[in-house]
């Protein structure tokens, strides 16, 4: 137990799920801090962020926040591009797919400390494909993934204690 406090003391997460931040990162970021507090796991800092600029300032996508709410997952993020201090802020920096892992492999800095790899890469090696132009059964799809994926992860990074 007292292990693991001081391991989630600095664990610090960041998902870079898109390029917009606005419908799969946000749902990410909503769903891995909601599972990491049911297992609690309270000292887990889950942010988001996109590898672009263009959304900057705008709340989640309309059809993210309604999956949540459905799901009674809370939600509340403003859409920012990711920074420099990122890469040595955190300690893992997820990618939704493999556009958006080689853009932060193309961005990060020499300094950087964060471990940097597809999100997927903790379960099953699959992207979770931007849900934008398609329907709310997309979201559902994203949503799944994402609790999956949640999972996944806090058992390789903090073990199964459950
Ligand atoms: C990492 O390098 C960047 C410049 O690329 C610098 O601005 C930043 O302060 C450095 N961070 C640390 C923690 O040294």
């Amino acid at each position: 137990m007292f292990r693991h406090d001081i391991l989630l003391a600095s664990l610090r997460l960041i998902l870079t799920l898109n390029s917009g931040n606005i419908c799969r990162s946000p749902m990410g970021e909503a769903v891995l801090r909601d599972v990491a507090r049911k297992r609690g796991l309270s000292n887990i800092v889950v942010d988001s962020c996109g590898t672009a600029a263009y959304h900057a300032g705008e709340e989640p996508d309309d059809r993210t926040i309604s999956t949540c709410k459905k799901h009674k997952i809370p939600i509340e993020h403003s859409a920012r591009q990711i920074q420099t201090s990122d890469f040595t802020h955190f300690t893992h920096i997820l990618a939704a797919d493999e556009s958006n892992l080689r853009n932060l492999e193309r961005v990060k800095p020499k300094n950087s400390t964060a471990q940097i790899c597809l999100w997927g890469s903790y379960l099953d090696n699959k992207p979770i494909a931007d849900p934008y132009y398609g329907g709310m059964n997309g979201f559902e799809h994203v949503y799944q993934q994402c609790l999956a994926l949640s999972d996944a992860f806090l058992d390789g990074v903090v073990g199964d204690n459950r």
